[in-house]
């Protein structure tokens, strides 16, 4: 199973939702494997040293050899689940990342550019699939998003159902937990969930993670169950 982080816009998020959700992925009993795409090795730097969980482990790759970087790394760690995380333009990694995932995230924070850059991300999807007589599926997810609901967040709403975006209903927030993982290594399943911001994260991406598996189906042979 491969999902990839997907969009041309920078700091939307695609980062920080790729650790935190391998994090709650990993937590929930699948091995994880993270492929960092973007040259700046962002995700490669935060959890490259493997703090969080045994099962969730990060290598970095060229785009160029994504196909054989997959093979190689899928008979060594053996993921249940693989997440790619892109740089932010309009490169080659986009499309091709796009075109190996089950299922493509599009963030976006609840702003007119997010929005109109993920629709156009949409439509690249909708070309790369079509190119392969397959029909793509992929979801919006709102990131960064104030955890006090204003009308900035109803307005974005309303611009993501007028354009006819697929969208998860969970939103990932603005939150604490979210900004330390670079400087922890440690994704909100594990850091100290006392913490009430990390608390809400965890909630937020483990009801992400129940949405993704409706759509694709995520633990098929494995039983939903997993300590840290
Ligand atoms: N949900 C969030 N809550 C708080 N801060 C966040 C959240 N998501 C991202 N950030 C912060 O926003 C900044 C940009 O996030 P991130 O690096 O994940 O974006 P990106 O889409 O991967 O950017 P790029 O396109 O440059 O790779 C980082 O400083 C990160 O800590
Ligand atoms: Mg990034």
């Amino acid at each position: 199973m491969i999902i990839t982080l997907a969009s041309s816009k920078g700091g939307v998020g695609k980062s920080t939702t790729t650790a935190a959700l391998a994090g709650a992925l990993a937590h929930a009993g699948a091995r994880v494997h993270i492929v960092d795409l973007d040259s700046n090795h962002t995700v490669s730097r935060w959890l490259g040293g493997e703090r969080a969980s045994p099962r969730l482990s990060v290598s970095a790759a060229d785009p160029q050899d994504l196909t054989e970087h997959l093979t190689a790394m899928t008979a060594k760690h053996k993921p249940d689940i693989t997440v790619i995380d892109i740089a932010g333009s309009y490169e080659r990694a986009l499309t091709v990342a796009i075109a190996r995932a089950h299922l493509t995230i599009i963030p976006a924070g609840p702003s007119e550019a997010d929005i109109f850059e993920a629709a156009r991300v949409a439509r690249h999807i909708q070309s790369v699939f079509q190119a392969f007589g397959r029909a793509p599926l992929y979801r919006l997810l709102l990131t960064r998003v104030q955890p006090l609901a204003s009308h900035a967040q109803l307005y974005a709403c309303a611009e993501i159902e007028r354009l006819k975006m697929p969208a998860f209903s969970t939103a990932i927030h603005h939150r604490a937990a979210y900004m330390e993982i670079g400087l922890s290594g440690l994704t909100p399943h594990f850091s100290d969930r006392k913490r009430t911001p990390v608390a809400k994260a965890v909630a937020e991406l483990d009801a992400l993670v129940a949405e993704i598996d409706t759509l694709v189906g995520l633990w098929p042979k494995q039983a939903r169950k997993g300590a840290a």
